[in-house]
């Protein structure tokens, strides 16, 4: 057996398992919990928050599972730490939006203690070879000092595209293009700041929204792009981005309030990496508030909120569109559980690799061993 093939058939000694904590118990740290409880090779060992309310409360009932976990929720994170006793890993869920340099420091804090990280709340680490020396220096330098290893992912920016369209591609013959896209209904997405005020919904058509303000998508989605590229082969000239948005033709309501006719229902953007002056590279978002808004762009081929696609254009025509569901039928927490178990699932991986910052496409995707019918297990 060669080593490429290692992770699907390699060893069955019983894994080692490792203590993680997972700190930030907001939608990614959910489905944190629950992933690192999914995983046989992992044990949780520690909570952290940072709201006062959830202090004392055991990791099971904070991630919706139906099982005490008999791990309270912490606010003290030297505490979180000694516990893992310089190994294992911190699943740093966190946010980092409005707190990128704190949420540094703590994934730095971390890493020098020994564990290894996963995390998807520094976007700029997600490729960590182009991210500013200023923002890997000092994480490089921790990791070297503890011995440790990061991962930074997501879903879109984060599996969306790079490990999916990487394997896809490699079930084709020639390739035009590749497409990564996520096409999402925010209506059920109760974050009404980021929806109105970040992605524009519901603001008047002359509002700019700041997410998709020129180069702000080259910023988040340009180093996924550099990755594919380097998946493929292909050497970029540059990193194009277009932007259409379309107005609601009536108001609609749903849990956020109301969106009032004329201004905001959708928008589409691409960001294109260019090779010999093509785009053959495209990371696109179809984004909408309602779905009847913007008919004629695509939906998700079920009818549902959402769903991640890649489409190969070449010889054969390849798509695959993967649509996720979790917490009741919800598509963005079946998104964010996806992410979730891409960065936990990468713990026992990044354990072994040399201290180090660690992308989409250096990470193996492994397959789900050992996870198959653990849900009705009655010990935790
Ligand atoms: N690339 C992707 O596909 C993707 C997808 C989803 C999320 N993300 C990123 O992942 C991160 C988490 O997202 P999310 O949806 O889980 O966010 P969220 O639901 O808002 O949860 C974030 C958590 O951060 C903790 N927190 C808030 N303020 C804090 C502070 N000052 N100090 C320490 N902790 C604080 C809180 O945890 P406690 O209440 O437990 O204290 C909160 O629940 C974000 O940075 C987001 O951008 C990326």
């Amino acid at each position: 057996m060669n080593d490429e093939n290692a992770f699907y058939f390699g060893s069955h000694e019983p894994l080692p398992t490792l203590p993680v904590a997972v700190w930030g118990t907001g939608n990614m740290g959910r489905a944190a919990i629950r992933a690192v409880d999914a995983h046989p090779g992992l044990t949780l060992a520690a909570v952290v928050v940072s709201s006062p309310a959830k202090v004392g409360r055991d990791a099971g009932e904070l991630a919706g599972i139906d099982r005490h976990l008999g791990v309270p929720a912490t606010t003290d994170v030297e505490e979180a730490l000694a516990v893992l006793g310089g190994r294992g890993a911190v699943a740093y869920t966190a946010s980092g939006d409005l707190r990128p340099d704190a949420a540094l420091a703590d994934v730095a804090r971390c890493l020098r203690t020994g564990a290894v990280v996963v995390t998807p709340a520094l976007y700029a680490l997600y490729d960590p070879r182009n991210a500013p020396p200023a923002v890997t220096g000092p994480l490089m330098e921790a990791a070297r000092a503890g011995a440790s290893a990061l991962f930074a992912s997501g879903v879109d920016p984060g599996w969306g595209n790079d490990v999916l369209p990487a394997l896809v591609s490699g079930l084709a013959g020639t390739v035009d293009e590749v497409r990564c896209q996520e096409i999402f209904d925010y209506s059920t997405y109760d974050q009404p700041d980021a929806v109105r005020m970040l992605v524009g919904m519901g603001q008047p058509m002359t509002y700019d929204p700041p997410m998709v303000a020129p180069g702000v998508p080259t910023t988040v989605w340009g180093g996924q792009v550099r990755m594919l590229a380097r998946a493929l082969g292909v050497e970029l000239d540059e990193i194009r981005e277009t932007l259409e948005r379309r107005p609601l033709e009536a108001e609609v309501t749903n849990a956020m309030g109301a969106f009032a006719a004329g201004t905001q229902g959708a928008l589409r953007f691409e960001v294109q990496g260019v090779v010999a002056g093509v785009p053959r590279i495209v990371v696109e978002h179809i984004t909408r508030i309602d779905a009847a808004c913007a008919p004629d762009w695509p939906t998700p081929p079920d009818g549902g909120a959402g769903a991640h696609r890649v489409v190969v254009a070449g010889r054969p025509r390849i798509e695959v569109t993967l649509e996720a569901t979790d917490e009741g039928d919800n598509r963005a927490a079946g998104g964010n559980a996806t992410a979730a178990n891409r960065l936990v699932n990468a713990i026992p991986w990044l354990t072994t690799a040399e201290p180090g910052l660690y992308d989409g496409l250096d990470v193996p995707l492994t397959p789900a061993r050992g996870r198959v019918s653990r849900a009705g297990r009655s010990t935790p």
